[in-house]
């Protein structure tokens, strides 16, 4: 497997940060993962995007241009001889000196690297509550501090479920890999963005193609970005619940703690898989 340290390709074992970096001191840059279909990006530039306005938020100048971080994913994509793949934008502060500071720190580090598919990606999982969302009340960043994430995780897996969702007292605000919806009463509901989620690439797919299906009487689907974010209760008592990212898309949750949801995938959310995959096809087509 091929990394990219800053535009020099290398075998991933090799390609390190300095020890003085304060991404690996303190968590401090952001990152972007992409999901490659046949060599090709979905939504790159939403992802460029995204990674700029976190930048911004943090005081972090990126000192690439959007075309030099393109060409140096498109390098890393096909020395790994993608196909289809995830590719992951690793940007740090860059060295600087050893306390909490900005000043001093830099120029700024880029490491991509590069992962196969899982064949279980998008596949139903099973979710319980577990860990407190830490963005609660800042700006949604896509931070490489990860650690509640990791833990909240960590926490699930050893109770026998596959996905953790994060929540902020009775709220739940999304998954520790993915933004968060459920289908109650025919209408579609995700946690607003000032939840604090993140403002995911495939969450803003997923809302564009449902604002445009039709729901299950024919009327237009409604959907809402319910202020107050989605109450645990809610997700109990809902009809269908799916969680989103770029890796796996539209990924149906089968069983919440011990609560059993009909079908899974249900109804609207095989509707939304299937015009997600067509979405990602015609976007992604040579
Ligand atoms: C915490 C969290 N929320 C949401 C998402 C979904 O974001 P996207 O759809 O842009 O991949 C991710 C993706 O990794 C994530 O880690």
């Amino acid at each position: 497997v091929k990394a990219n340290l800053n535009g020099t390709l290398l075998p991933v074992e090799d390609a390190r940060l300095p020890a003085q970096d304060h991404g690996v001191l303190y968590g401090d840059g952001l990152f972007e993962t992409l999901r490659v279909y046949g060599g090709r990006f979905f939504r790159l530039s939403a992802h460029l995007e995204r990674l700029r306005l976190g930048a911004a938020q943090i005081a972090l100048q990126l000192p690439w241009t959007d075309g030099v971080l393109i060409a140096a994913l498109e390098a890393t994509g096909a020395a790994n001889g993608f196909g289809d793949g995830v590719l992951r934008l690793t940007v740090t502060r860059g060295a600087g000196p050893a306390l909490p500071v900005l000043d001093g720190c830099g120029p700024p580090n880029y490491l991509i690297t590069a992962r196969g598919l899982n064949p279980q990606a998008g596949s139903p999982v099973s979710a319980c509550f577990a860990g407190r969302h830490p963005q609660a009340s800042s700006p949604a960043i896509k931070s490489i501090s990860y650690q509640p994430f990791v833990l909240a995780r960590a926490e699930a897996r050893q109770r026998g479920f596959d996905e953790a969702l994060l929540t902020v007292d009775d709220t739940v605000v999304e998954s520790s890999t993915g933004n968060l919806f459920a289908v109650i009463g025919g209408r579609l509901i995700t946690p607003p963005l000032d939840s604090g989620c993140l403002a995911g690439i495939t969450r803003a797919a997923v809302l564009e193609i449902a604002e445009s299906a039709l729901g299950s009487k024919g009327k237009p689907l409604s959907v809402e970005e319910r202020t107050g974010s989605v109450r645990k209760r809610d997700l109990l008592r809902a009809d269908e619940v799916f969680l989103t990212n770029s890796v796996s898309g539209i990924q149906p949750v089968v069983r919440l703690e011990d609560h059993t949801y009909r079908m899974a995938p249900g109804a609207l959310t095989g509707l939304l898989q299937r015009l997600y995959r067509e979405l990602v096809a015609r976007e992604t087509a040579g």
